[in-house]
């Protein structure tokens, strides 16, 4: 493509550390889109003749034909996506196919392309997070009263309904919804027409191209139209943090499923058995889906670190954006599937969740604030009464709920019968209505309103 300047080929280590055929010809169809629409562009204003457009319009379209049917020839001595598709394109249409890149340069086209498969991908991850999210909200409708143990530091703290705690995670995914929304949002401006890095003295139409590839508008300086990858590394923020959504999770359906918790079971399609162990049903996927940010997040670190002190405009260092890009987004989809389906099949076992609801004194802080609610007992004195009954429970081996109340009259002698009402694991959770709160009803107003969002 530059043969003028050269007289030797370059050497075959040159060529393997240059080339990026390998795997930027994922960027075909965006290729073969920014291509079309700066041919059109180039035609409307005069800069090429309609029928070398015409030329140029089909003889792309036969091309992505050719790439679809796995039929095309991608060569490395070509370099990349755009040399081997412009290439191909001279070698079907002869000159006409010289003419498509006057006014534009790789830089502009790289950067175009790579910015359309981000905003493609984003689009999918909205998708799948609304799956995602779907799934939880059928969980949570099922088991808006399934009483549960809730848990800070992982010890039983209060009970909690099994429907709640699915809600907490919905919160979260509609949040990286909407960081995945907003990088889109800024995403989505057109580098096309930056050329090389200072723009073009052909008359071009940023404008026309923009808007015929779906952006918003033309990126106002060209130097960072071929400089910023910020939309990548932002695109991977967000990916980075939904994988730790997605791995928090995993790690719950981890510890649910195994024998000491027993609170879930995961169906036969998302895990697998031990080739020596015949009891065994390992939770695989959600593992793997646990181990995936450590990729996702690795992918963030390598760009970051290939951006930090490249001067403008564009340096060949940037080609390196795209594997961890690739990586980074094909783990997230898998994740988000599997994770959606490994949701829709959980079987939470509400027995075993309301045994374990009342261990652990669960409901100790109940009692604390029944003694401030109807002995009007400071807090602080409160939670001390309540701890020596707490005590008193223990060494005699039962739950709150299960302790005499003459027993606790001997710590606190103001203590009714009334105070049962309150110690039952159902009772602890039904009582929390306030916003926000674990109460079932409060857990239903919100899947209402989550049903409305989604649909
Ligand atoms: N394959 C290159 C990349 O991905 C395309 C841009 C090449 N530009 C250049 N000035 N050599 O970055």
């Amino acid at each position: 493509m530059w043969g003028g300047r050269f007289s030797a080929r370059p050497s075959d280590l040159m060529q393997a550390i240059n080339a990026s055929i390998g795997f930027d010809q994922r960027l075909a169809a965006e290729d073969i889109a920014g291509s079309k629409a700066h041919a059109t562009m180039l035609a409307a204003q005069g800069i090429i003749t309609a029928s070398d457009r015409g030329a140029i319009l089909s003889g792309l379209d036969a091309i992505l034909s050719e790439i679809e049917a796995g039929e095309f020839p991608f060569s490395e001595e070509l370099e990349d996506i755009h040399l081997n598709v412009e290439a191909r394109l001279k070698a079907r249409i002869g000159e006409a196919g010289g003419r498509l890149h006057t006014g534009r340069s790789r830089n502009d086209q790289v950067a175009t392309d790579f910015r359309l498969w981000t905003r493609k991908h984003l689009d999918l991850f909205d998708g799948l997070l609304g799956d995602l999210m779907a799934a939880l909200l059928d969980q949570a409708e099922a088991h808006a009263a399934t009483i549960m143990p809730g848990f800070t530091h992982l010890q039983s703290a209060q009970p909690v309904t099994f429907g709640h705690h699915m809600m907490a995670y919905l919160e979260m995914f509609a949040r990286d919804r909407g960081r995945m929304r907003d990088c889109r949002k800024r995403l989505n401006e057109s580098p096309l027409g930056a050329a090389a890095l200072a723009g073009t003295p052909y008359p071009i139409d940023r404008d026309m191209t923009a808007a015929a590839l779906g952006f918003d508008a033309p990126m106002a300086n060209s130097l960072d139209a071929v400089s910023a990858r910020d939309f990548a590394l932002e695109a991977l923020a967000a990916a980075s943090i939904c994988a730790t959504h997605l791995s928090r999770l995993a790690e719950e359906m981890v510890i649910w499923t195994s024998a000491q918790f027993r609170f879930i079971a995961l169906s036969d399609a998302f895990t697998t058995g031990s080739s020596i162990m015949p009891q065994k049903r390992n939770p695989d996927a959600a593992e793997l889906v646990r181990a995936k940010v450590g990729r996702i997040l690795g992918s963030l670190t390598a760009l970051m670190v290939v951006m930090k002190g490249l001067p403008l405009a564009y340096s060949k260092d940037m080609q390196e954006d795209k594997e961890p890009v690739f990586e980074a987004f094909d783990a997230l989809e898998l994740a988000l599937r599997a994770m959606a389906g490994m949701v829709r099949d959980m079987v939470p076992d509400e027995a075993r969740l309301a045994e374990a609801a009342g261990a652990a004194f669960s409901t100790a802080t109940d009692l604390a604030d029944w003694l401030v609610m109807h002995l009007d007992m400071p807090f602080r004195d409160a939670h001390h009464v309540t701890g020596r009954i707490v005590a008193m429970a223990e060494e005699k081996g039962v739950t709150l709920d299960a302790l005499e109340v003459s027993d606790m009259q001997s710590v606190e002698s103001g203590i009714t019968d009334d105070v049962v009402s309150v110690l039952s694991p159902l009772a602890s959770a039904t009582s929390r209505t306030s916003y926000g709160g674990t109460a079932p009803d409060r857990v239903r107003e919100q899947v209402a309103r989550w049903r409305d969002i989604l649909e």
